[in-house]
């Protein structure tokens, strides 16, 4: 190895130590510091190495997001909760390594914080016959797969993700954390509620825990649910799915507090949407990066800030786990019913265009006091509700800023020769309260 590439690897391998001593250097004057109270990012499912289907891929993505989030008032730490590389490939870590390398994704005079990175499936995919990707990912890294920190006087534990393998494959990720990491994430949790009582004990784990938070339905794991649940004071942040933060169950607090970070590669959709709304297009999916700012405040409070990094938006309202961290407190459970429903304004009607036997359905969107998830679009005949032909539409919410105002709906060739139609559109919360419907006027197909 030569000396400049010596120097490098160095470098890198030391980085974590060395973002935390840069931490005493001085803040630019026009951005707030944090004096003595936590404040830290959480981003995951980077993908480094995955192609995109529309040409914008992790090398623009992540230090799109990474500006976006360094860009606010200074974090203590950034936490990439797993999914780093599509694969864990030796060239994904490269570019991964290049990004978080790169020092001008911080504003000018700002310390670089240190970052905490942990492994998610993909992470193992590229070593499904040979080698071990767990040391792999501390060479490449200079990192420990498990971490346990303080910061400013309050406890972090990340633990990543550790399939077994039988007849050289993975076993399915959702049987993951296995009995050491459970070990450890179990010795933590005890250490940090015994040095620590009275505060939150933040916990990064790639797959969510089963049957919490937006995702966790079906991309969630048991393993470690019995660990957690003995702690009202954790905070969970957990990405695989994808799904979006915008989603006001993305939060959810039950004996514990569960919170979905989103991902920067592409947002997700339930099953359940897929049957019930149909696919969204790959553009509209792949213009979603998004992430986290978690603030603990001086009242005890955890604020939590999610940012569309795509838009370099904040998605308002921002989440308050509120103190006493002991559960007493917990507002955002499953007992949410979201309503009201989401309503149109008074007069809004759908156009329909028709084409001989096909036409496109278009209306503007509903208002709700969170979000408007989707709208169901259905044909039926006049002076019925029965369905005769139905379709989907997502309100794109997960665009911000750029959420359309007006969306369409197109029916191809529709057999209803001669029939008195009209289209009839119903908005949808993100608990399936339904607005009442719109109707469009009469119209006759070929
Ligand atoms: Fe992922």
């Amino acid at each position: 190895m030569d000396k400049r590439a010596f120097l490098k690897k160095t470098l890198f391998l030391t980085a974590a130590p060395l973002f935390a001593r840069a931490l005493n250097a001085k803040p630019a004057p026009n951005i707030v510091p944090t004096p003595t109270l936590p404040r830290f990012a959480v981003i995951s499912d980077t993908h480094f190495g995955r192609k995109s289907k529309v040409g914008i891929d992790a090398m623009v993505k992540v230090p799109r997001t990474l500006k976006t989030l360094f860009s606010k008032a200074p974090v203590d730490a950034l936490f990439v909760v797993g999914d780093l590389t599509d694969n864990g490939r030796p060239d994904e870590y490269r570019q991964l390594r290049s990004v978080f390398g790169d020092r001008t994704l911080v504003p000018h005079k700002l310390p670089v914080p240190p970052f905490y990175f942990m492994m998610g499936n993909h992470d193992y995919h590229h070593f499904s016959r040979d080698g071990d990707p767990a040391k792999y990912f501390t060479e490449q890294l200079g990192q420990e797969i498990n971490q346990y920190a303080v910061i400013k006087g309050y406890p972090f534990i990340t633990i990543s993700l550790t399939p077994t393998r039988r007849g050289g494959k993975w076993t399915d990720p959702k049987n993951c954390y296995d009995a050491p990491i459970r070990k450890f994430l179990a010795e933590k949790l005890e250490v940090a509620s015994r040095d620590f009582p009275g505060k939150p004990i933040f916990v990064f784990c790639h797959i969510p825990p089963s049957n919490t938070c937006y995702g966790s339905v079906s991309w969630g794991m048991k393993t470690i649910n019995s660990i957690l649940e003995k702690y009202p004071q954790v905070i969970t942040f957990s990405g695989h799915s994808h799904f979006p933060v915008g989603h006001p169950r993305s939060i959810q607090q039950g004996k514990f507090t569960a919170v979905n970070d989103g991902s920067v590669a592409y947002t997700g959709y339930e099953d359940y949407d897929l049957k019930h709304v149909g696919k969204p297009t790959d553009a509209e999916v792949e213009r979603v990066t998004e992430g986290l700012i978690v603030n603990v405040l001086g009242n005890g409070d955890v604020e939590i800030e999610r940012w569309d990094t795509f838009r370099d938006e904040e998605i308002l309202p921002r989440w308050l786990v509120k103190a006493p961290h002991d559960g007493s407190r917990f507002t955002h459970t499953k007992e949410r019913k979201g309503l009201p429903a989401p309503a149109f304004a008074k007069g809004a009607k759908p156009s329909v265009t028709v084409s001989g036997d096909s036409c496109t359905v278009a209306f503007p969107q509903a208002k709700d006091d969170e979000i408007v998830l989707n709208y169901i679009v259905t044909l039926v005949e006049e002076g019925s509700a029965k369905a005769l032909k139905r379709s989907g539409k997502y309100s794109q919410f997960y665009w911000n800023s750029e959420m359309p105002g007006q969306l369409s709906v197109s029916f191809a060739k529709v057999a209803l020769p001669g029939k008195k139609l009209i289209a009839r559109v119903i908005a949808e919360d993100a608990y399936r309260n339904k607005s009442a419907p719109i109707l469009s006027d009469v119209f006759t197909l070929g």
